[in-house]
C-alpha cells in the first residue's frame, strides 16, 4: 500500500503542493522509490519534450505492475478480499476473491493466453461483461506483457472490429454472453461478425457467463475453461521497461478513426496508486466501490489498478442501477458495507428522479468518502448526492480527468479541500493546470475562464495514439505550443478552485460517455438516402447532453416518410457505434449554415437546437444565411 504523505490539512496540501512543482522530479522520485517494488531502478525520473510530445518516466526502470498488484501483497495480506463480485441478479451469490486466489487465477490464464500463443508486446482485445475475468484477463495480459485492449462490452461488431484492426489483435477474449438488468446480450455474435473483417486475430477465447448457444469456429475459438482448468498456477512474471505499453484504450476523437490512447507501465502504475490513495482517503479494510465499466479508463485506474496497487478491496458490480429497483446502489452500498463509493453525475441524476425512499432505506452508515467523474456534476445533482448519499457527512471528490491522462488531475483532497458544488476545486500535488487565452496566451490571476491546459507531465500521461504519434502531437500539443491541452473549458474562481465547464472540442458527453460528433455524422452519412449531416449537443436533465442531428436528404430520400428514416439512421449508428449514441432528436434540413470556406458553423445549430434563439453572433461570413430562419422554425 502506498504510504501516507500526511496531507492532513490546506497547509499541508500546500507544502506539498509547492514541493511537487518546483522540483517534480525529486517529488516522483521519492514517491516511485518508496511504494513499490521494482527490478531495476530509473536511471532518469523523467525525459520530456512537450514540443514532439515525447514523454519518458523513470527510464530504464523495470517492473511489472502485477508483482506490484497482487504479488508483493501475498505475504501480508493474502486472505484478504481482492474483489468483491457482485452479480447483476441479487439472487445470484456475491463472490469474494482473495489476493491468493486472484494471483492463481491469473496465473493460470497466463498461461492459457501463452498456450495460445500471446507473447509479450502483442495485443489482446477484451470484450466481456463485468465479471471477475474480465479483471483476471487484464492482469494476465500485464502479467504477460502482452497489451490490453479492453473494448467497453456495448459497442457494435463494426466499433469492435476497428478496434481490433487498429491494435492489430491477435487474440480476442469474450464471453457466451452478458447480463444487463433484465437484458441477456449475445457477446459472442458480435464478435463473430466483428472478426469478419479482421485479419490478425489468431484465436478466440470464450468465457461462459450466461450459457447461451454460441458458434465455435473451429481452430479459432475456444472455451476458456478447457484450458483453463488444467493450466498450470505457476507462471513466471515477464520483466517490463519502464516505457513499455501496458494497455489500449480508445477514446473518441474528431474524425472517425479510433483514437488508441496508449499507456505504459511504469509511470502508470506510480500515477493511479497515488492518486488512488489519496483522493479516496484509501486506509486498509476500506471498501472501495466505483460503479465505472471497466472498459472506460475509469474503470481501469479506479476499479482495477489503483485498488489493487494499494492492496485494497474492489467491488466489481456486474448489473445497472435500476434492476431489480432503484435502491440497488444503495443496496449494494450496505451489503458490503462500503465505504468509497464512486460513480458519474448522469447515475446520480437518473437516480434522484426516483423517490427518495430507495436511499433511506438503506443503511448508508459506512461510508466515508463519495466520488463523482466523467462529466461536470451540476449543482442540483451535487446537493442531491451530498444531502442523501453523503447525508452531508461524507466528502464528495469532483474528479477532473480523462482517458488520456491515466489519473485524477485535478480533485479535493477529502477532508483537506473544503468542497465547493460544481468544483473540482484544486490540482493534485504534481499537477499543473493553465488557462490559455484563444490567442494563446496564459491567462493569469482569478476568476477567469479559459482552454485547459496542463503545462508540465505527470507521470500517468499517454505517451502515444497507438500507431500515429503525429496524431497525437496534433491533438494535445499544438494547439497551445509547449503544452497538454485537454480539450476541456474551465474557469478558475476566486480562491483557485477550478470548475470543468464543458468540452470546447467537437466530443458530447452523454450520459458520461464521450462521443466524438465526427464518427456519428459518418455513419448517418452512409445511409443511402442522407446527403449530409451535423451533430450537435443539447442539455439533458439525467444524461448532461442528449444528441441532435440535423440531417440534409438527397432528392431520391425526399420522398420517403421522415418517421422511418429517423429510426432507420438510429439504427445505423447503433449498428456502427452502439446504442448509446443514437441521437435523440433528429431534424431534416434543406442546409446547413456553413461559412464561406464550406465549414458548418455548429455554434449556430447548438444554440438552435437548445432552443436558444437570441443572439446568434457574427452571422456574417456564412454562405447561405437564409436556411438559419429554416431551421429554427422547424426545431422539434
Ligand atoms: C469530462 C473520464 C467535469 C471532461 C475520466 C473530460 C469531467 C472528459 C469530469 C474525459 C469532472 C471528466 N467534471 N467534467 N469531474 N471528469 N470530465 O476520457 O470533459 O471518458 O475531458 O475520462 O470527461 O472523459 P474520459
Amino acid at each position: 500500500m502506498m504510504r501516507n504523505y500526511h496531507i492532513q490539512n490546506l497547509q499541508d496540501y500546500f507544502k506539498e503542493y509547492k514541493k511537487s512543482i518546483k522540483n517534480p522530479k525529486k517529488f516522483w522520485d521519492k514517491i516511485a522509490d518508496e511504494n513499490f517494488v521494482w527490478y531495476q531502478r530509473w536511471s532518469k525520473v523523467v525525459d520530456y519534450n512537450m514540443e514532439e510530445a515525447n514523454i519518458k518516466w523513470f527510464k530504464n526502470a523495470k517492473l511489472n505492475i502485477t508483482k506490484n498488484s497482487l504479488d508483493r501483497h501475498l505475504s501480508v495480506r493474502g486472505d484478504k478480499t481482492a474483489i468483491i463480485w457482485e452479480p447483476n441478479d441479487p439472487k445470484e451469490e456475491a463472490q469474494h476473491i482473495s489476493f491468493n486466489e486472484l494471483y492463481e487465477r491469473v496465473n493460470k490464464t497466463a498461461n492459457v493466453l501463452r498456450e495460445m500463443g500471446v507473447e509479450k508486446g502483442d495485443r489482446v482485445c477484451i470484450y466481456l461483461p463485468m465479471i471477475p475475468e474480465l479483471a483476471v484477463t487484464m492482469l494476465a495480459c500485464a502479467k504477460l506483457g502482452a497489451v490490453h485492449s479492453v473494448i467497453f462490452a456495448g459497442f457494435s461488431a463494426a466499433a469492435v472490429a476497428s478496434r481490433v484492426n487498429d491494435c492489430g489483435a491477435k487474440m480476442v477474449i469474450t464471453s457466451d454472453g452478458s447480463y444487463r438488468g433484465n437484458k441477456v446480450l449475445d457477446l459472442k455474435s458480435i464478435v463473430d461478425e466483428a472478426l469478419e473483417k479482421c485479419e490478425t486475430v489468431e484465436h478466440v477465447l470464450v468465457v461462459k457467463r450466461t450459457n447461451n448457444d454460441v458458434k465455435m469456429k473451429e481452430g479459432r475459438d475456444y472455451w476458456m475453461s478447457e484450458y483453463y482448468d488444467k493450466a498450470s498456477t505457476d507462471f513466471v512474471t515477464v520483466i517490463m521497461d519502464a516505457e513499455d505499453p501496458l494497455f489500449i484504450l480508445y477514446t473518441s476523437g474528431s474524425t472517425g478513426k479510433p483514437k488508441g490512447m496508449l499507456h505504459t507501465c511504469a509511470g502508470y502504475m506510480v500515477y493511479t496508486a497515488y492518486t488512488f490513495k489519496n483522493v479516496f482517503n484509501y486506509k486498509e479494510n476500506d471498501i472501495y466501490w466505483c460503479t465505472a465499466d471497466i472498459g472506460w479508463i475509469t474503470g481501469h485506474s479506479y476499479i482495477l489498478y489503483g485498488p489493487l496497487l494499494n492492496g485494497a478491496t474492489t467491488v466489481i458490480f456486474e448489473g445497472v442501477p435500476t434492476y431489480p429497483d432503484a435502491g440497488r446502489f444503495w443496496e449494494v452500498i450496505e451489503k458490503h458495507k462500503v465505504t468509497q463509493f464512486y460513480t458519474a453525475p448522469t447515475a446520480i441524476r437518473s437516480l434522484a428522479k426516483e423517490s427518495v425512499e430507495w436511499v433511506q432505506k438503506h443503511n448508508l452508515e459506512s461510508l466515508k468518502v463519495i466520488g463523482s467523474v466523467g462529466e461536470p456534476i451540476n449543482d442540483e445533482a451535487w446537493h442531491w448526492y451530498n444531502d442523501n448519499v453523503g447525508n452531508k457527512k461524507c466528502p464528495i471528490v469532483d474528479t477532473w480527468w480523462q482517458t488520456e491522462t491515466g489519473g485524477i488531475l485535478i480533485s479535493p483532497i477529502p477532508f483537506v479541500t473544503p468542497t465547493k458544488p460544481t468544483y473540482a476545486t484544486l490540482p493534485l500535488p504534481g499537477v499543473q493546470p493553465v488557462l490559455m487565452d484563444d490567442k494563446r496566451n496564459e491567462i493569469s490571476g482569478n476568476q477567469v475562464t479559459g482552454n485547459l491546459c496542463i503545462r508540465f507531465p505527470w507521470p500517468g500521461i499517454a505517451r502515444t495514439i497507438w500507431g500515429d504519434h503525429q496524431r497525437y502531437k496534433e491533438t494535445y500539443f499544438s494547439a497551445f505550443p509547449g503544452k497538454y491541452f485537454t480539450g476541456d473549458g474551465a474557469l478558475r474562481d476566486e480562491v483557485g478552485y477550478y470548475r470543468i465547464t464543458g468540452r470546447v472540442d467537437d466530443v458530447i458527453i452523454v450520459s458520461g460517455h464521450n462521443l466524438g460528433t465526427a464518427p456519428i455524422e459518418d455513419s448517418i452519412n452512409e445511409h443511402p438516402a442522407v446527403a449530409e449531416s451535423a451533430i450537435v449537443g443539447y442539455p439533458h436533465d439525467v444524461k448532461g447532453n442528449a444528441l441532435y442531428g440535423f440531417v440534409i436528404l438527397k432528392e431520391s430520400g425526399e420522398e420517403r416518410n421522415r418517421e422511418n428514416l429517423a429510426k432507420e439512421i438510429n439504427q445505423l449508428i447503433s449498428e456502427q457505434i452502439g446504442p448509446i449514441a443514437k441521437l435523440d432528436k433528429i431534424q431534416f434540413v434543406s442546409g446547413l449554415p456553413k461559412t464561406r470556406s464550406g465549414k458548418i458553423m455548429r455554434r449556430i445549430l447548438r444554440k438552435i437546437a437548445e432552443g436558444d434563439f437570441t443572439n446568434f453572433g457574427d452571422t456574417s461570413t456564412l454562405l447561405n444565411p437564409e436556411v438559419v430562419d429554416e431551421i429554427k422554425n422547424e426545431r422539434i
